[in-house]
């Protein structure tokens, strides 16, 4: 096998990035709000390597921007014809950078099998299942009293958001600024619960051909399991009725017992979607 080159990557090499991602088999991508081309213009300095032989693209991989010390694999594409120590070599180059920012944990979310044989040696390991739960109709346990008004969030609560989220999940799971921006700007539906003028707790859903899915669901720690999530799923559920919508999926770790307690009383149920969840310690 030819000898390869590593490089960054630069705004030049965008459609020999396009090319790899569309002929390889071997892709990871996970870019939650954005197609591939606006998360890469996205990125001020994207943290990517890219490998090169003869002058042709064959491989890369890309890493999110940290956020508290946490960061996650986006992007990995492997030509067919390349093996395995491009991965590594390209992965060493990324964790060292990485580390530099002082990042201490990379999540990885497994969208396809080809990429977990080649974790281990990587330096990951499985830490869960994120699982998915759907729910039909139009039947809703009945509401319980609790004082937070619910409104719709505006693009000037985009602060009010990230700090509810920020609050409420620990990295990597917490959305960047920027990331809440485009989930706000692609969302069908995104509240806020308030409380004595202070937001309390949010949620954002997104509409899909065959349905809702509630994409976020917070609440900050010193107001759970008081009924706020409870409102705000019911709200958000009532919301999608009114629009004839009435299914909805959600994705939320096996570990997180509360809010599988709200789902399941909400009606919802496991699917069997389960995608592996992995982490690398740096
Ligand atoms: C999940 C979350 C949104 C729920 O919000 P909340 O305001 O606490 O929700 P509610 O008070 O309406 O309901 C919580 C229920 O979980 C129950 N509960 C609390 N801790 C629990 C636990 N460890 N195991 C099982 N059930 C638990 C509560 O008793 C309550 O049940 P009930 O309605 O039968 O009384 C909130 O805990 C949160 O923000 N968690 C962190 C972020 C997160 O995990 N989001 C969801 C994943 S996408």
């Amino acid at each position: 096998m030819a000898a390869f080159t590593i490089t960054h990557y630069k705004r030049r090499y965008y459609r020999a990035v396009h090319d790899l991602l569309f002929r390889a088999r071997r892709v990871h991508t996970h870019l939650d709000w954005h197609e591939t081309q606006h998360w890469l213009e996205s990125q001020y300095q994207p943290i990517m390597r890219l490998v090169w032989q003869n002058w042709r693209l064959v491989g890369l991989l890309a890493a999110s921007q940290p956020l508290n010390h946490a960061a996650w694999v986006r992007l990995v594409a492997l030509d067919d014809r390349l093996n395995g120590d491009a991965l590594s070599v390209m992965w060493d180059a990324i964790a060292a950078e990485l580390r530099g920012l002082s990042v201490q944990r990379v999540g990885l979310l497994m969208m396809d099998d080809w990429l977990e044989p080649r974790l281990a040696s990587l330096g990951f390991r499985y830490v869960e299942h994120v699982v998915t739960l759907a729910r039909s109709g139009d039947e809703l346990p009945p509401p319980r009293p609790n004082r937070v008004e619910i409104r719709a969030a505006e693009p000037g609560d985009v602060d009010a958001l990230v700090s509810v989220d920020h609050a409420a999940f620990a990295p990597p799971w917490q959305l960047a600024a920027d990331e809440m921006r485009q989930a706000h700007r692609i969302a069908s539906t995104c509240t806020l619960a308030w409380l004595d003028g202070a937001a309390v707790g949010y949620q954002l859903s997104t509409l899909y051909m065959d349905g809702a899915h509630l994409a976020r669901l917070a609440v900050v720690p010193n107001q759970q399991g008081q009924g706020i999530g409870g409102a705000l799923l019911g709200d958000v559920l009532q919301r999608f009725f009114r629009r004839y919508v009435y299914t909805m999926t959600v994705n939320t770790q096996d570990s997180n017992m509360q809010s599988q307690h709200l789902y399941t009383r909400f009606g919802f149920s496991r699917t069997g979607y389960d995608l592996p969840y992995w982490e690398a310690a740096l």
